[in-house]
C-alpha cells in the first residue's frame, strides 16, 4: 500500500516543477540529437553540439530529480485523490501519476541505451515513450483543471503549498 500524508513537502512541489520545466528544452532543443542519432545510424560523423550535451545533461539531471521524487514518496508519502472524485477518476488520477514517473525513468534508460550503447530499437522506443508522455501530461493537466473548475476544489493548491 502507497504511503499516504496530509499534504505534499514544500521539496515535493518543488521537484514537481522543477521536472516539468526541465521537460520543455528536452522537447524544444532536441533537433541536434535526432540529427546525431540519424549520421551514426548512417555511419557518419557526429557534428559537436552544446545541444547534445544539454539533452544528455538535461534527461540524467531529471533522472536523478525523479528519483528523489520516489524516495520521498515512499517515506513521507503523497495526499490521497480528493473525497468529491470518483472512483473511477481516482483510478485514472492514481494511474496516471505511476505512468508518469515510469516514463520518466525509462525515457532516460532508452535515451542513454541508444546513445552510449549504440541500441537502434531503444530510440524507438525512446521516440515512442515521448510521444506517450506528452499525451500523459496533457491528460494530467486537463484533470487539473477539471478539479479546478469543475469540481472546485482548489486541488491545484496541494502543489502550490505544502500541507
Ligand atoms: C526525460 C528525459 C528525456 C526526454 C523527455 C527526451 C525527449 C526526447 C525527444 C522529444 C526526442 C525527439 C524524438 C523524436 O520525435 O524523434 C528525443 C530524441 C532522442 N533522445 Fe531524448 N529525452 C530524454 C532523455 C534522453 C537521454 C538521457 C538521452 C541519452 C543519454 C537521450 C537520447 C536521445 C536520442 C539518441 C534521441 C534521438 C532518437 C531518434 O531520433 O530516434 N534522451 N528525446
Ligand atoms: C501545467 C502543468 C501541471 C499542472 C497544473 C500539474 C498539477 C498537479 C497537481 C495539482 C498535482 C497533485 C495531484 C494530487 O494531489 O492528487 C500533481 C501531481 C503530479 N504531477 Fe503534475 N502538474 C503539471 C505538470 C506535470 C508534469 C509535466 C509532470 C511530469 C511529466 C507531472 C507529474 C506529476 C506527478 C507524477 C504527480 C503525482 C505526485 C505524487 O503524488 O507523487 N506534472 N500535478
Amino acid at each position: 500500500m502507497l504511503k499516504t500524508s496530509t499534504g505534499y513537502l514544500a521539496s515535493q512541489i518543488w521537484l514537481h516543477w522543477l521536472v516539468a520545466l526541465l521537460l520543455i528544452p528536452q522537447f524544444l532543443l532536441n533537433d541536434s540529437m535526432k540529427e546525431a542519432w540519424r549520421a551514426i545510424q548512417r555511419g557518419n560523423e557526429v557534428a559537436p553540439s552544446i545541444f547534445i550535451q544539454l539533452h544528455v545533461i538535461g534527461g540524467v539531471t531529471i533522472l536523478v530529480l525523479v528519483l528523489w521524487r520516489l524516495v520521498l514518496r515512499m517515506t513521507h508519502g503523497a495526499p490521497l485523490p480528493p473525497e468529491d472524485e470518483s472512483a473511477a477518476l481516482k483510478l485514472v488520477a492514481t494511474l496516471t501519476h505511476g505512468v508518469l514517473y515510469l516514463l520518466l525513468v525509462l525515457l532516460v534508460v532508452s535515451g542513454g541505451m541508444a546513445w552510449f550503447g549504440g541500441v537502434a530499437v531503444s530510440a524507438n522506443a525512446h521516440k515512442l515513450m515521448t510521444t506517450l508522455l506528452l499525451v500523459l501530461v496533457g491528460l494530467h493537466i486537463l484533470g487539473a483543471l477539471y478539479h479546478q473548475f469543475v469540481l472546485k476544489n482548489n486541488l491545484l493548491a496541494r502543489m502550490k503549498r505544502p500541507g
